[in-house]
């Protein structure tokens, strides 16, 4: 079974340590919640990736910090983001402009020009009204702005229905149907220059045979289209191991999609865009045990975080491997780990095995916790987002601080400006104070 775990993780007779260290003296220095990533490993992931595919971005939405943007960048990858935001990010922590692309299905004119004024590697074009946008703003822009033309592969995949992106009914792309002709307009539209042509299944597929059957879809689309494109991306999506899914390794992908393409005939080079698969499992989560309360048939153990630093249980009833800081090796329990925040639906997992009698103080570890949470965090009743931390050979660095209240308030103007002056407005026109 794969280990959802970071590659340095270790229960010791002291409890857990990872990257060298402590996990109960991280949590003592950073506070709980508290996201660490095990640096090695990222880099570790990076590098295989990038060795196994002739062209990888990193997807810039499944973990977004300077400390991952800078790694992937270092390791050689490039940056796919999936909006202005996302590359006005990636840019002030210094990615040249010429290693990050754009996607996303619903592009505003701001972020078509951002990309054409930033000079972006390729803008990854969704349909045939944004391919006319873009083209006119290059053409204002005295540019010609490198495309991908994203297609509907109309491939089904077995994941959760709402990561599921490639299927005939989605929002993503250009129907597979219509692909061929956008494709040859856009291959003869002045002010783009279309470089290749991009599909993507959805996220969390063990499968290899669905990205193969991305890749058949654009090829299809090559030949019926008559156009020479020098990239062909199949986009990401590779499963990760959260509790015992097998996924399918990486290098096996990488064969079965090379193979595919080698017997084509097509020139292009291949690109992918993981995400998940660099990130999940390098990240894991800590929490802080702050009450236990026994409900009609269940045990549950409150923690001091929940749906605003993790969103999947709550969003894609996702499961992660748990494990107490501290194991110890005497008998277990089963209860459910319930978050802090007003909802019921705010559960960390769902009736696991703990070490029994586990108390307020105690800690506990969520494994592959790297990708989509920290994106995906709230300020919900104002917990605020937790710290992320990269450690490495016994030394912890601060990635992202602790989000406080001061933090959250600073947007609302009206906290901004001195109520005290007038007071409260009252129901009846009058104020107090
Ligand atoms: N490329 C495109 C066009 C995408 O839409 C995505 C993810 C990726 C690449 C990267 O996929 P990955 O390799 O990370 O699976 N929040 C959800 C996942 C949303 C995925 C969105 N698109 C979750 O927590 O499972």
């Amino acid at each position: 079974m794969s280990d959802p775990w970071p590659r340095s993780a270790r229960w010791t007779s002291t409890g857990l340590a990872v990257g060298g260290l402590a996990a109960a003296d991280l949590a003592e220095r950073f506070g709980t919640p508290l996201l660490v990533f095990d640096e090695a490993d990222l880099r570790e992931r990076m590098r295989s990736v990038a060795a196994l595919f002739p062209r990888v971005a990193y997807a810039v939405k499944s973990m977004t910090c300077a400390a991952v943007i800078r790694a992937a960048l270092e390791e050689g990858l490039d940056l796919l983001c999936a909006s202005g935001g996302e590359v006005a990010t990636c840019l002030r922590a210094g990615a040249p402009p010429s290693r990050v692309m754009l996607h996303g299905n619903a592009k505003t004119d701001d972020e078509l020009a951002l990309a054409v004024r930033a000079r972006l590697a390729a803008v990854i074009v969704d349909d045939a009204e944004e391919l006319d946008r873009l083209a006119a703003i290059a053409r204002a822009a005295g540019a010609s702005q490198p495309i991908l033309l994203r297609v509907t592969p109309e491939v089904d995949v077995q994941t959760h229905e709402a990561i599921a992106t490639g299927h005939a009914a989605s929002k993503f792309g250009v129907p597979l149907a219509a692909a061929a002709d956008v494709a040859r307009r856009a291959a003869a539209t002045a002010g783009v220059r279309l470089i290749g042509l991009h599909a993507h299944a959805g996220s969390q597929v063990l499968d290899v045979d669905a990205h193969v059957r991305v890749l058949r879809a654009l090829l299809a689309v090559v030949n019926e289209a008559g156009i020479r494109p020098a990239i062909l991306d199949v986009g990401g999506g590779f499963g990760v191991t959260y509790t015992d899914e097998t996924p399918s390794a990486l290098g096996a992908v990488a064969s079965a999609l090379g193979a595919v393409l080698d017997v084509s005939g097509v020139h292009a080079q291949l690109q992918v865009e993981p995400g998940r698969a660099i990130v999940a499992n390098a990240g894991l989560s800590l929490y802080r045990v702050v009450t236990r309360k026994h409900a009609r048939d269940r045990e549950l153990v409150a923690v001091d975080g929940g749906m605003s630093d993790n969103l999947r249980p709550a969003l894609y009833d996702a499961r992660h491997d748990m494990a107490a800081v501290t194991p110890g090796d005497g008998p277990t329990e089963r209860v459910t780990v319930v978050g802090r925040h007003c909802e019921s639906g705010d559960v960390v997992a769902d009736d696991v095995a703990l070490p029994a009698g586990l108390a307020r103080g105690d800690l506990l570890a969520v494994a592959a916790t790297g990708a989509y949470t920290y994106p995906l965090a709230s300020a919900y009743n104002r917990f605020g987002r937790p710290a992320v931390i990269g450690v490495r050979d016994g030394e912890a660095t601060l990635w992202v601080r602790r989000e406080d209240v001061d933090d959250m308030d600073r947007l609302d103007v009206i906290l901004g400006s001195p109520w005290e002056a007038g007071g409260l407005r009252t129901a009846e026109g009058g104020t107090r104070t």
